[in-house]
């Protein structure tokens, strides 16, 4: 599939993500256009507004509020829209509200004729990205949720920092919900070709010390929400990569929210793992050849997602 000469982005939900996303695709001149929809029709005229007062600095653009309608032709749908967590809520407490703000959403999209790629970040990720799929009656690939996106940058800069490298070149991945059961499959990572944790011992952090970070990373948001009451250009700028790596077509291997169909010996999940991204959505998942532990640990987190997944969806 080639890409297009005129691209088009629908945003759903134009809270502190959304709008964060739609500043992260502005800056990067992606899209040639870009509408934001949300039950707050004011606030969509009012970034439209802002926003379009960038142009004279990035790519141009059509940036509007945008109605369902609009999602006809997009390429991509974008939804961040619904409950965030307050402090002390984990996200998998955002269920049902969040599921039900869904099932107003994704009749309309899929009625306006869209054959795009739905992307969706709002919580709890994994779930609301299985719910799309289910409501559109898309077919799997074309369900991308941002899964591990976010837990996996979080992970790679905290390993960073201590191993005195470059994020981007840190190969380390976060695995299974976003959430509480998430893990880091320290096993498999490298840094420059090298074992992660060879890497890490040459610089003094014990397995304890890497066991540290794999909680601290669990535990960021949580931590960035008693300090500022919500989390936006992290996710922001992973949902801004991954709605890049579909409209340049690029097979990225990126961590998401992938459906899975035998991997991992599960399947009727949608959970975090690395996979290909391309103009299709998902182009193929990239099954880690975890150890036995982690094996352990992915199990572990698709169970508490079908539970949560069976009750809210029955
Ligand atoms: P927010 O409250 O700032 O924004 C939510 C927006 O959704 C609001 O503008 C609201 O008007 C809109 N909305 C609500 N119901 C709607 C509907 N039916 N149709 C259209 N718009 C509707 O919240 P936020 O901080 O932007 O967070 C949004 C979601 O993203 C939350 O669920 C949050 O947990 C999630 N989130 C996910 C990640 C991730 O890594 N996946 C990271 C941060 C936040
Ligand atoms: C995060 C959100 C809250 O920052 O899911 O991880």
């Amino acid at each position: 599939m080639t890409t297009k000469n005129h691209q088009k982005v629908i945003l759903v939900g134009d809270g502190a993500v959304g709008s964060a996303f739609a500043y992260s695709m502005v800056n990067q001149g992606l899209a040639e256009e870009f509408g934001i929809i949300d039950v707050v029709k004011e606030r969509t005229e009012g970034d439209a507004l802002d926003l379009e007062d960038a142009q004279v600095f990035t790519a141009p653009k059509n940036i509007y509020s945008a109605d369902y309608a609009d999602c006809k032709d997009a390429d991509v749908v974008v939804i961040t829209a619904g409950a965030a967590q307050k402090p002390g809520e984990t996200r998998l407490d955002l269920v049902n509200k969040n599921l039900k703000i869904f099932s107003t959403i994704i009749k309309p999209i899929v009625d306006s004729g869209f054959d795009g790629i739905f992307v969706i970040a709002a919580n709890p990720v994994d779930i609301l990205t299985y719910a799309t799929w289910k409501f559109s009656g898309f077919p799997k690939e074309k369900v991308i949720g941002s899964g591990t996106s976010l837990d996996t940058s979080r992970l790679r800069v905290a390993l960073a920092k201590k191993i005195g490298v470059d994020p981007r070149n840190v190969d380390a991945y976060i695995m299974g919900e976003h959430g509480d059961s998430e893990f880091a499959a320290y096993d498999e990572a490298t840094v420059g070709g090298k074992p992660l944790k060879t890497v890490a011992k040459e610089h003094g952090l014990s397995d304890d010390d890497l066991a540290q970070i794999e909680d601290q990373t669990r535990n960021k948001a949580y931590e960035i929400i008693n300090r500022k009451g919500a989390t936006y250009y992290g996710i922001a700028t992973c949902l801004m990569r991954i709605t890049k790596a579909i409209l340049r077509d690029e097979n990225a291997v990126l961590p998401v929210g992938a459906a899975l169909d035998g991997q991992y010996g599960l399947d009727d999940i949608f959970i975090g793992t690395p996979a290909v991204i391309n103009a299709n959505g998902l182009a193929s998942v990239i099954e880690v050849p975890l150890s036995a532990k982690e094996k352990d640990a992915m199990a572990k987190s698709a169970e508490t997602l079908k539970k949560v997944t069976k009750d809210g969806l029955a």
